[in-house]
């Protein structure tokens, strides 16, 4: 018996869905170039928390030579505010999320410093491809793959007010956000006619965040005291973690109903997805999402997805998007986390759990056991 080697693998799994992508162009007259640049702007927003994959995802889009991408905008308005907490700071997190859709970039003058700023005054920049490449920096192509690295030397001089000529260059604006608890302070947007506003409510198992929050706390020291206000002196330190899953899990929970209680017409543009799933099938998820955004999968993204999901290396810092093993990565909890913490984690993320599909471990047994599959369908329509 033969093998496959990598490439021909690689043409058997792109293949179908280029023919595919072929139909798709001849039938949608939306994705001939220049028309969709002349049309209004679609705006996206991943609505994630923290360590749930929403770096990845945004990576996802960011990569893409029609989207206009920012990571985490709302972190200076938290990172200016910070005696407030999360539910006093959400209607200024909206208001500067609805202008930077408006690539109206002014909005960052209330919490940045005064005086000429460079565009790498904004929070993880390089994480924007839109940002290193034409028009702010012409050292890499629009369509390349640009790694936030290579970005980060030769791209950071360029000046602030380049993010908004760049904005106003694209058919697509996408941000992701981690800091909206609820969907009733999203809902204005909604309905703004000035925007076309699309969310994709990203989920991820409570008990790999937990795993993942627990790696990455120190970055997380100064969001996590905004998210518990001013309850945090009264919550035992070793408490303190469960309580912050707690909020985590019912603002999901929360925004996923509220959103099945929208009128038509705004539910369709509600798109929630599991990092699980995206992680076991990321070409077909990836698809899903572009299809949803009105985004074409051109070939050279077909690859580099391909190729980021099947690299090794688990990725370290709070931020860090490189390819790793995305599957493996995604049940590490089950090995590193006691198992009385997950019992613990499973009891004040029940509800949601359950509504989304995750499955509580019963023993330890069961939980260092991979076989033992934790993943049902969701309860989504
Ligand atoms: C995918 O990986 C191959 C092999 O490492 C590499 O040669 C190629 O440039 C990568 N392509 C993209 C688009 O990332
Ligand atoms: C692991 O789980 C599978 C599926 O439930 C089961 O068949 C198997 O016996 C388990 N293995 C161990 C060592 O318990």
């Amino acid at each position: 018996m033969r093998l496959w080697a990598p490439r021909e693998l690689l043409v058997l799994l792109v293949l179908p869905s280029l023919g595919f992508l072929f139909f798709q162009q001849l039938y949608s007259p939306s994705q001939c170039p220049g028309v969709a640049e002349k049309s209004s702007p679609t705006h996206v927003l991943i609505l994630s928390s923290w360590r749930s994959g929403s770096s990845f995802v945004g990576q996802l889009f960011s990569q893409h030579p029609d989207v206009f991408y920012l990571m985490e905008p709302a972190k200076h308005v938290w990172a200016t505010l910070s005696s407030g907490s999360a539910g006093q700071l959400q209607m200024a997190v909206r208001d500067l999320i609805r202008s930077v859709f408006l690539c109206d970039m002014t909005v960052f003058d209330a919490y940045m410093a005064q005086g000429p700023r460079k565009q790498s005054s904004l929070f993880m920049w390089d994480t924007s491809r839109a940002l290193c490449s034409p028009p702010v920096c012409h050292l890499f192509h629009r369509e390349a793959i640009v790694p936030p690295a290579d970005c980060r030397i030769l791209c950071g001089k360029q000046p602030f007010t380049m993010v908004e000529e760049a904005c106003k260059s694209y058919s697509h604006v996408v941000l992701k956000e981690v800091r909206f608890f609820n969907l009733m302070t999203l809902q204005p947007l909604l309905t703004d006619p000035s925007l076309n506003l699309h969310i994709i409510h990203l989920v991820r198992d409570p008990r790999a965040v937990f795993r993942s929050r627990q790696n990455t706390e120190q970055d997380l020291m100064q969001d996590s005291h905004i998210v518990m206000g001013n309850q945090r002196n009264k919550i035992k330190k070793e408490d303190q973690s469960y309580h912050l899953m707690q909020a985590i899990c019912q603002s999901q929970q929360e925004i996923y109903k509220a959103a099945q209680l929208l009128p038509d017409s705004q539910r369709e543009r509600y798109l929630l997805i599991r990092y699980e799933d995206l992680v076991q099938d990321p070409l077909t998820q990836t698809s899903k999402l572009y299809e949803f955004a009105g985004l074409p999968f051109p070939p050279h993204l077909q690859i580099w997805v391909h190729n980021i999901t099947q690299g090794k290396g688990m990725g370290r810092s709070a931020f860090d998007t490189d390819s790793r093993n995305a599957q493996s990565v995604s049940q590490a909890w089950r090995w590193s986390l006691p198992h009385n913490q997950v019992v613990q984690l499973q009891k004040v993320c029940k509800d949601t759990m359950n509504l989304m599909g995750y499955l509580p471990v019963l023993s330890e047994k069961d939980q260092r056991n991979s076989s033992v599959n934790l993943l049902s369908t969701p309860e989504i329509p």
